[in-house]
């Protein structure tokens, strides 16, 4: 597995790595967990992305792989410690928020935090930032980064406060590509790719019901990128290999919820990366039929 090193940090991170959303909103056995992240680490996995909101994530990843701790990197995210509908961005409550990661993932320190999407008005107001700088100088986090899109994530990359950035990039979500990647690059910060694989949502026939793969959805069906008309493997294989092709990003936290998705992705990206052609022919048909409205999402 190829590893890069994630912006001006220390972290030499695999190029695929492992988004926690899915196992906390679906319920995944804790039995399941522990093989799914057993097995990943022992065949290269070495970056796990998660949040205080994925319901049990944390409790479940701290107890699958707590006692591997030393064996990979750990980002979490703080904001929403009540759940995403609740959000609270006050200092304290982040700092709290940081502190219950940490009981939860069964560890002494993460590797990275970030803001879990807080709007640009948070931003400039700052506090949110300080809050981050003093869990830092305590030792709770090695690094600090903000998670999300549009205007908000700009901002993130200019202030110069943050050493990382987590947005969306794929087949399906290519606004980063403009407004963020390239000064983030610029000022070498790590760049997390999230929903790296458009939630795979072209594998959908009708409109799916889950409404966070529906704007996916509808958007890949206008694209009709005719690589999607390939098996199933051969289409998962371009959509990562585009979004790991992206000048600047680092890493692609894949989600999954099953034992055997992360090794059968990471065999998909042996392949190397995308030929040339095929990366500015995915570019040009975006260019082509994208409005306005198809901004990142959060
Ligand atoms: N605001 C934020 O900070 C934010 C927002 C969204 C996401 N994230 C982070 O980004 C991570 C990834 O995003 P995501 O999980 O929404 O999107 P994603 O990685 O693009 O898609 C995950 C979905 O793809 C499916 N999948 C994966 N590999 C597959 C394959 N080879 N064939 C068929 N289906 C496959 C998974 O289903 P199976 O279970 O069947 O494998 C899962 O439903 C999250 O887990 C989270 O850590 C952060």
């Amino acid at each position: 597995m190829e590893r890069r090193r994630l912006g001006r940090t220390d972290i030499v991170a695999s190029v695929l790595g492992f988004g926690g959303s899915e196992i906390g909103y679906q319920r995944v056995a804790a039995r399941t967990v522990a093989r799914l992240l057993g097995s990943a680490l022992d065949a290269g996995l070495n970056v796990i992305d998660t949040a205080e909101c994925y319901e049990e994530s944390e409790v479940l990843i701290g107890r699958a792989i707590g006692s591997r701790r030393r064996e990979f990197c750990l980002f979490t995210k703080c904001g929403h410690a009540r759940g995403w509908a609740r959000p609270d961005w006050r200092p304290a409550s982040l700092l709290e928020s940081i502190e219950r990661s940490l009981r939860r993932l069964e560890t002494d320190y993460l590797d990275l935090i970030q803001l879990h999407s807080c709007s640009l008005a948070e931003l400039r107001q700052g506090d949110v930032i300080a809050a981050l700088e003093r869990a830092r100088e305590r030792g709770w986090a090695r690094y600090i980064g903000y998670s999300g899109d549009g205007e908000a994530a700009r901002y993130a990359v200019e202030c110069g406060r943050f050493d990382t950035l987590q947005t969306s990039v794929s087949i399906a979500d290519q606004e980063a590509l403009e407004l963020t990647l390239p000064l983030a690059r610029t000022r070498q910060m790590g760049v997390i790719a999230k929903r790296p694989l458009a939630n795979v949502a072209w594998r959908y026939a009708r409109k799916p019901a889950e409404s966070y793969h529906q704007t996916y959805w509808a958007r890949l069906r206008t694209l009709d990128y005719s690589f999607l008309r390939e098996v199933p493997d051969a289409a998962v294989a371009t959509a990562l290999r585009f979004t790991l092709g992206v000048p600047g990003v680092h890493t692609a936290i894949a989600g999954t919820t099953k034992p055997e998705r992360w090794q059968q992705n990471a065999a998909l990206l042996q392949a190397g990366s995308l030929p040339g052609g095929e990366f500015e022919l995915i570019r040009a048909r975006w260019r082509e039929v994208a409005d306005a409205s198809w901004v990142g999402q959060v």
